[in-house]
């Protein structure tokens, strides 16, 4: 693949925490056996998220977006390999090879995981889960865990509380549970939230109010953010600054408000120009990946965008 610049991401909106990003990350590479060999899904990957900033990491499916986050995170499975020049968060070297030991819990970081019900536990109600997750970030009685846990909820706009407190994930809606999914997420205190696609099983209009949401509750908090999503347009408008992956590799990062102007790689401007503007007098047919003329040869042209 040609070489292609690959600025940082925009300086860390600074809280007055540690000097330096909260997360950094350099020459990370994945790869999972295969019968003859080794599939490398993430390639020399580097990127940074300072303190209370919101990264996105977006790109098309199989591009290695899961692969990378679930690298940093430490929950890679066992028969992955995970190498890198540099992996540290909160100043604290890891080591994320899944080989050497299993995977656990990194304080500070909490994770969101693609699907809601593999971040929800079956069996027990929203509200005990909760409780726990509140109880094991500050030590408080029992009656003081339910009644944060019940603000929580209100936060994350879940207000008939006492019904959802006492309910199971599969007795909500989809749209519940991924509240109560951040909800949970976030009573931990986390420094940094790993949400891997968070809105991709919801309708457009709700993947809106979640990613708002998801936001402002990092903002208010001062969690850092890295925003797994196919969605480019999406996280253009509620991140910070965006990583594209194409094919294992970053190919473009940046601050989100400048993307258009700073994307150097066509597969990055073909997937911008594929999006509909709401702004637009007048309309037109938008073209598809496999219509834009990216440039990047018949590797690409096979994808087209819905
Ligand atoms: N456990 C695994 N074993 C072997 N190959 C894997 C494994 N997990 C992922 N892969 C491969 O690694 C590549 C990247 O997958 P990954 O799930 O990271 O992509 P993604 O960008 O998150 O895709 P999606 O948008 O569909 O979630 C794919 O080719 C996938 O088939
Ligand atoms: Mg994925």
């Amino acid at each position: 693949m040609t070489e292609h610049p690959v600025p940082g991401p925009r300086p860390a909106q600074r809280l007055g925490t540690p000097a330096g990003p909260l997360l950094e990350v350099r020459g990370l590479t994945v790869g999972y056996p295969i019968p003859d060999g080794e599939s490398v899904a993430v390639r020399d990957a580097a990127l940074s998220i300072g303190v209370g900033e919101q990264v996105a990491l977006v790109g098309e499916s199989g591009s290695g977006k899961t692969s990378l986050a679930m690298a940093v995170a430490g929950f890679l499975g066992g028969s992955a390999r995970v190498t890198s020049e540099l992996l540290a968060f909160d100043g604290v070297p890891l080591d994320r090879n899944p080989r050497a030991g299993v995977a656990r819990r990194t304080p500070g970081m909490a994770v969101v995981f693609q699907d809601a019900m593999t971040s929800l536990d079956p069996v027990w109600s929203v509200g005990s889960q909760l409780t726990t997750v509140v109880r094991s970030a500050t030590r408080c009685s029992r009656r003081e865990a339910t009644e944060r846990a019940r603000e929580w909820l209100v936060r994350v706009g879940l207000t008939d509380t006492r019904r959802v407190l006492r309910s199971r994930p599969y007795e909500l809606s989809g749209g519940m549970r991924q509240r109560a999914m951040l909800a949970l997420a976030l009573a931990g205190a986390p420094k940094l939230l790993i949400a891997d696609e968070p809105t991709s099983a919801l309708d457009a209009s709700l993947s809106r109010a979640v990613m708002e949401l998801l936001q402002q509750l990092a903002t208010d908090t001062g969690t850092s953010l890295l925003i797994v999503s196919h969605d480019i347009r999406l996280c253009q408008e509620f991140s910070d600054a965006m990583v594209v992956m194409y094919h294992g590799e970053i190919v473009d990062a940046g601050p989100s408000a400048e993307l258009e102007r700073t994307a150097t790689h066509p597969y990055t401007r073909g997937l911008l120009r594929c999006v509909p503007d709401l702004d637009a007098r007048h309309a037109h047919r938008l073209p598809t990946l496999d219509t834009v003329d990216t440039g990047v040869g018949a590797e690409l042209v096979r994808t087209s965008v819905a």
